[in-house]
């Protein structure tokens, strides 16, 4: 059976997108068969992928994207919400993408308002069951292990349906102030989806929807702190700040406050990844990627994958490219490796 795993942060511009595409590309390199799924109307994992050929691929593929998919339930249409077909993901095989579309958007109020009444309302009621339903149908047509969710970064109804119907969730972060103060929201935010989401599935209307919500099981896997600027294995000493800090407050507020609601797992699961509280929940710490970053992107191709072809440079500069290649693979490898075990000890 697959396992659904939600890259959340209300904050924008922690690497939400990039984590989900390197994780998604190290968990196929490890022969684990991964749908993304682009939630964000951003599209920017969905752009990445596909490159600036995207609009292309809109007009030439009109049905194949998050938004068309959905169209069924949001749409009133006369059908049942029915499978369509992913993107595989080129030069990896084993990772697929199922695209984004900006109209996503346009669903964002009447699933606030279907979510607001809990079904209360009978033509509202197969909303909130439907993301569930269509990424499920989505990953047994895929026979995917592992489906993980890029989402926009905000707290509205989108995030709080994908998030609350998953079942676990990574927090990306990046080393400052900002990231903070956003752990502390999500420690007060994430109790209150989640009592939401217990009651959407017990309630009797939402119960008979074409789509039921599904049982809540969601379940913290930790965090990724990422971008920051390296210095001699660590990071130089304002980022290491910021790093601390935010370990602190995730260790001391966010994890015994999910705790308390039962989104966490037992704390020798997190013993058996590595990553419990003398690690701070923390999956993976990895520094900025810099100028391999121009490159990943114009290649499509996470950092730790890219070719010696692909760095376009000979001789010591090359050297150079692949010492960080080997060291990016290596980080990335280990977060894999976490959130694998993490993921089947359950
Ligand atoms: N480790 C890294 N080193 C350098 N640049 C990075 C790193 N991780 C992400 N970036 C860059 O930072 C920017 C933001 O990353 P990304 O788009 O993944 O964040 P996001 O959380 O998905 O943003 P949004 O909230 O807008 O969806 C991008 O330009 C990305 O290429
Ligand atoms: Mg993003």
């Amino acid at each position: 059976m697959h396992k659904i795993i939600a890259l959340f942060n209300h904050k924008g511009g922690v690497s939400k997108t990039t984590t989900t595409f390197a994780l998604g590309w190290m968990l196929a390199e490890k022969g684990y068969r991964v749908v993304m799924i682009d939630a964000d109307p951003q599209c920017n994992l969905s752009g990445l992928v596909l490159g600036e050929s995207l609009d292309d691929f809109y007009s030439s593929n009109p049905t194949q994207n998050i938004h068309a998919g959905l169209a069924p339930a949001f749409e009133s249409q006369p059908r049942q919400i029915e499978v369509v077909d992913c993107v595989e993901v080129d030069s990896r095989s084993g990772l697929y993408l199922l695209p984004g579309h900006v109209n996503l958007s346009e669903y964002e109020v009447t699933l606030g308002i279907a979510q607001e009444l809990s079904g209360s309302i009978q033509t509202l009621r197969n909303l909130p069951g439907a993301f569930h339903y269509f990424i499920s149908k989505v990953a047994v047509a895929n026979n995917a292990d592992y489906v993980l969710v890029d989402m926009n970064p905000s707290l509205g109804a989108i995030n709080q349906n994908f998030l609350m119907s998953s079942d676990c969730f990574l927090v990306p972060t990046s080393p400052d102030y900002f990231s903070l103060m956003a752990i502390d929201s999500l420690a007060a935010i994430l109790p209150r989806w989640a009592e939401w989401a217990r009651r959407a599935h017990t309630s009797e209307t939402l119960r008979s929807a074409a789509y039921p919500f599904p049982e809540f099981r969601l379940k913290f896997l930790g965090t990724v702190i990422q971008k920051y600027r390296p210095r001699l294995g660590g990071a130089t000493v304002g980022f290491q700040r910021w790093i601390d800090d935010i370990n602190l407050r995730v260790t001391e507020k966010l994890f015994p406050q999910l705790r308390s609601y039962g989104l966490t797992f037992e704390e020798q699961t997190y013993t058996n990844a590595g990553c419990a509280s003398a690690q701070n929940y923390c999956l993976a710490q990895i520094p900025d990627f810099n100028t391999l970053v121009a490159t990943s992107q114009s290649h499509r191709t996470p950092v730790f994958a890219l070719t010696d072809e692909m760095f376009g440079h000979v001789g010591s500069v090359l050297e150079q490219d692949q010492i960080k290649r080997t060291a990016f693979h290596g980080m990335f490898s280990d977060f894999a490796d976490r959130v694998i075990t993490l993921t089947s000890n359950e």
